[in-house]
């Protein structure tokens, strides 16, 4: 397969769309990004990148970020996941109506109050957790620049009202343990991770090289496994059914307009445009995707 001229198609049959969706403005400081943004980025298992398009241009990766937390607490609670369901919500990423039926247990890691809660295990064995993400990420990238944008974590935390009222509900829940303004702290800080494409292929390496990364094992693969399929049931909210039926790969999106996708055994492919559709996933982005794996016919299915 020529990786490289298959993106090409792809972005060039792209091009009529930039700047099609609305970007997130929710997050005040995300509302200024320049929409025209458009990058796609493949990792293939031999060790070569191809890019096309803005792949170095910097993103906000949002709940990206939330696969790479889970990454650093799943293989140690392998058997013992307990806080957190793994079944798709069908609700909106940061949707409240689930957790006061189902009594403070989110539906799964990857909806806002599930990512809490993983945020929260990490506070718990972390001294220094914000310091402990970067090591991980920077680690699984190779590359020791990457940072928060402060900025927008201090615009979401200034305005993340929802998210607020989803950690303390299940802090009167019982489920969870550290004060509920150092747990929104830490999220905002790891939603507000800014990567290229280029280092977040790199990073989500190990869940194509079952669990290795630069030639070291990072995890299992029974945890490997188990992240793809989070991502493949869930990593789209409620258009994970729409996901799963246009692209078929499992793959995790955030509000910056990222998208993040993998075939185990042979890729990982990124996509990047901000214009999000109504369910917070990029709209270009989903559709490029979909073009790559019906070019290809490399899916899971
Ligand atoms: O908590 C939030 O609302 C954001 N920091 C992340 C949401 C997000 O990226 C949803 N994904 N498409």
């Amino acid at each position: 397969m020529n990786y490289a001229s298959e993106l090409r198609r792809v972005y060039e049959a792209c091009l009529p769309f930039v700047g099609e969706g609305k970007v997130a403005d929710y997050i005040p400081e995300l509302a200024g990004v320049d929409p025209s943004y458009f990058g796609l980025c493949l990792h293939e298992i031999g060790g070569a990148t191809h890019s096309v398009g803005h792949a170095n241009v910097p993103l906000s990766i949002q709940s990206i970020s939330k696969v790479l937390t889970l990454a650093m607490v799943l293989p140690q609670n392998l058997d013992s996941f307990e806080r957190v369901s793994v079944e798709p919500s069908g609700d909106p990423f940061n949707s409240l109506v689930q957790l006061e039926y189902e009594s403070g247990i989110p539906r799964n890691p990857f909806i806002n109050a599930g990512a809490l809660v993983v945020t929260d295990m990490l506070i718990a064995r972390e001294a220094q957790p914000k310091e402990a993400i970067l090591e991980f990420v920077r680690a699984l990238s190779g590359d020791s620049s990457i940072g928060f944008n402060l900025e927008v974590a201090e615009s979401e935390l200034a305005t993340a009202h929802r998210n607020r009222a989803l950690a303390h509900l299940m802090r009167g829940f019982g489920n969870l343990q550290a004060d509920v303004e150092r747990v929104l702290d830490v999220y905002c800080h790891h939603c507000a991770l800014e990567m290229t494409l280029e280092q977040l292929v790199h990073a989500f390496a190990f869940l194509c090289r079952g669990g290795r990364s630069w030639g070291r094992e990072v995890m299992p693969l029974r945890a490997v496994k188990r992240i793809n399929a989070l991502m493949l049931t869930c990593g789209f909210y409620d258009e994970a059914g729409e996901f799963a039926y246009r692209v078929g790969l499992p793959g995790k999106s955030g509000v910056g307009g990222g998208i993040i996708t993998v075939l185990p055994g042979h890729f990982v492919l990124g996509a990047w445009s901000p214009g999000l559709n109504p369910k917070g996933n990029s709209k270009l982005g989903m559709r490029a995707l979909e073009m790559f794996t019906d070019n290809t016919g490399l899916s899971l299915f």
